[in-house]
């Protein structure tokens, strides 16, 4: 089942080959083809029968040409979502961040502390994924990470980094652009003790995002972290970082279904860092 899903994604990728488990091949070069020699739209035939061999409760309407219309079909933006003035939001984007999130946490949003963390890698290709929020202060939004992870790495590199929230239950994202600086060795230190044991062990033992070449290895790093942590609960992960991200930037979106969306922006003055803000267009 997985190969039609891989067939496709290899092929939107362009990568050159993908072998499938009843031996159907595809090769992408200058003329993408397909062995043995057969037209594509056969391929296609073959898969979707392969699938539904395979699965009958799939339907012919999950293959990628049918895909768009599976996706048209998905409502984006319904709401109802309550009628609110921007404007009336407090003079600084803390304080508008304060509102929003009590008023997501009041609505019952799931996760709403859990955000997009966008970052640039070394060639400048963005590169994002979703972190929780810790606390804002004056210093910012703080999250924590692995320092050797790749997003460490990256931010270590290159601090300009954006975070995103979006709260499907009432139809608001936030964007926060700014610059991500390290907190001191007393704050990594508070939050990794905070953690439950299992989230320090793994934070100590595995090589996040490194390729899992053997899981014994990863399972025995796993018992030797947890035999450290045991015998040493004040123990802090070396790599332990935690970031506050100072922001130069910061839009309320509040989504509307007609998608006359309403949009406020703070930006800071570089002159006495105080806040300014504007209305953006739909
Ligand atoms: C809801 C949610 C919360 C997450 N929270 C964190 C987090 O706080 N810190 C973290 O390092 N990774 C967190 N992750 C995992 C990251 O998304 C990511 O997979 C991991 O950090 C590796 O990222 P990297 O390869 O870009 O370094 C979370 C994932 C999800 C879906």
């Amino acid at each position: 089942m997985m190969f039609i899903w891989s067939w496709e994604f290899l092929y939107v990728e362009g990568l050159e080959e993908a072998s499938c488990p009843c031996s159907w091949r595809y090769v992408a070069d200058d003329s993408p083809r397909v062995t043995p020699g057969e037209p594509e739209a056969c391929l296609h035939f073959a898969l979707r029968k392969h699938l539904l061999s395979h699965n009958p409760s799939r339907t012919m309407a999950e293959s990628s040409s049918d895909t768009k219309t599976l996706l048209r079909g998905l409502p984006s933006l319904k709401g109802p979502f309550r009628s609110v003035d921007l404007t009336s939001l407090p003079n600084t984007p803390r304080e508008a961040f304060h509102t929003w999130l009590r008023d997501a946490i009041e609505n019952n949003v799931k996760e709403p502390h859990a955000m997009t963390l966008s970052t640039v890698d070394e060639y400048g290709c963005p590169d994002a994924r979703v972190l929780i929020l810790k606390i804002v202060d004056h210093r910012g939004w703080h999250f924590a990470v692995k320092g050797d992870s790749p997003k460490g790495k990256q931010i270590i590199e290159n601090a300009a980094v954006a975070l995103t929230f979006y709260w499907s239950q009432l139809g608001r994202q936030i964007r926060i652009r700014g610059v991500a600086k390290g907190l001191p060795a007393s704050e990594r230190a508070a939050d990794f003790l905070e953690r439950p044991t299992a989230s320090k062990v793994t934070a100590l033992a595995s090589d996040q995002s490194e390729i899992l070449m053997d899981m014994t290895v990863l399972e025995r790093n796993l018992q030797e972290a947890k035999e450290r942590i045991e015998a040493q609960p004040d123990y802090i992960a070396p790599a332990w970082k935690v970031f506050a991200v100072a922001p130069n930037t910061v839009e309320f979106w509040q989504g509307a279904t007609d998608r006359m969306h309403q949009r406020l922006r703070y930006h800071i003055s570089k002159e006495d860092g105080s806040w300014n803000r504007e209305k953006l267009c739909p």
